[in-house]
């Protein structure tokens, strides 16, 4: 897709307004209204009241908004950021291009193959505005080291990616109640390493896919066809392989890391969860504290994801993902979820 021209390259601030206030929205919330440069949270949208007031009281929004269509409708207004529930991201994004907004829309894009394709249709209708989906490990520094150093050829040809995303087990269980609308562990956490595999390894086209799991803590999720426990295989065009793993239970924190095997070396990226660069060695073994969540993780990646969204937006930097990589990483997500469900080895189409 063309780089993006903006009506504020250079000049006032990008005016972003936010939808979704919950868990991670808040966070992004923070971040435009106080950690990002050139641009201004403006207003928010909640169905939830103490959501609007969250926005009001903590970031310093004033316009705010029940209803994403009456926000989309404020001529005054550059940029969304839509951080709602996965099955109306689709919806939400094909509205925000229609009424004149840049995007910022959390992953995955949709929840059907369909719906994706639909976006980039009127995404490519509206190519002076900025589409973008939110694959934060693109902007992780180790992983964008991690992709430098395998584009110079460092480790000779990757063929294969073993990738996982593990989060500390939730006693509660948000995710079962999360269940009906994220599309289940494999669209929702294996999502992230189906994109980093492709990035990995440039982008080959995806053959077909294997994929098992099962319910270690949580057999609610059953009754959504889920697992709280995922793996997956895929198998590329010209001999490169993914394997995922992708958890809810883990005992002792969020664990992503990933490998890349090239023909002259590999790259091993966040192994074991580690918090920070302590090593404590006392009379109970030798440890390190461990990260708690994926904000603890990504938070410097999610800071420099909305600062490259707002260059995007005003036109001081194009951005390298595109929405067509959104689409083949929902596209190979729902293979693998009907694997699963079936059992079966499925072609990727
Ligand atoms: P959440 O359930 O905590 O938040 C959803 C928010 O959307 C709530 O504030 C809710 O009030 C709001 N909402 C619901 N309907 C709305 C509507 N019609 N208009 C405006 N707002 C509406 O969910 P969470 O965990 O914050 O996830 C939101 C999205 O972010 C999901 O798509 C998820 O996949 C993604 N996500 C991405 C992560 C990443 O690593 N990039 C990590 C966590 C979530």
């Amino acid at each position: 897709m063309e780089s993006h021209q903006s009506k504020k390259q250079g000049g006032q601030p990008l005016r972003v307004g936010i939808a979704g206030l919950g868990r991670l929205g808040a966070r992004h919330a923070q971040a435009l209204a106080y950690g990002t440069r050139h641009c201004t949270l403006v207003a928010a949208c909640s169905p939830v009241a103490a959501e609007r007031a969250y926005a009001a009281e903590h970031c310093g929004v004033q316009q705010l908004y029940e209803n994403l269509d009456d926000m989309l409708a404020n001529p005054d207004i550059d940029a969304v950021a839509l951080v709602t529930p996965t099955s109306m991201h689709a919806g939400q994004t094909i509205a925000a291009l229609r009424a004149g907004k840049h995007v910022f829309v959390e992953k995955p894009l949709a929840l059907n193959v369909e719906d994706c394709e639909a976006v980039l249709k009127v995404a490519e209708q509206h190519l002076q505005q900025v589409a973008m989906v939110g694959f934060v490990r693109r902007f992780d520094p180790h992983y964008q080291a991690a992709q430098r150093v395998i584009a110079q050829g460092e480790i000779g040809r990757p063929f294969i990616v073993n990738s996982q995303t593990c989060d500390l087990n939730d006693p509660e269980g948000f995710f079962v109640r999360f269940a009906p609308t994220s599309g289940g562990i494999f669209m929702d956490c294996s999502i992230h390493d189906i994109d980093l595999a492709r990035w990995m390894l440039g982008k080959p086209r995806a053959l077909r896919v294997f994929a098992s799991g099962t319910n270690a803590l949580h057999p609610a999720l059953a009754e959504h066809g889920d697992v709280d426990n995922g793996l997956a295989m895929i198998e590329f065009e010209g001999g490169a392989r993914a394997v995922l793993y992708a958890s809810r239970t883990m005992a002792h924190g969020h664990e992503t890391s990933t490998e890349i095997i090239g023909t002259a070396g590999k790259l091993q990226i966040g192994e074991h969860g580690a918090k920070d660069r302590i090593l404590r060695s006392d009379g109970h073994g030798v440890r390190h504290a461990v990260l708690r969540d994926f904000y603890e993780r990504f938070e410097a990646a999610f800071q420099a994801e909305m600062a490259a969204f707002v260059a995007a937006c005003r036109g001081e930097k194009a951005l390298e993902l595109e929405l067509a990589d959104a689409v083949e990483a929902t596209r190979i997500g729902l293979a693998i979820t009907k694997a699963y469900r079936t059992g079966q080895v499925v072609e990727v189409g």
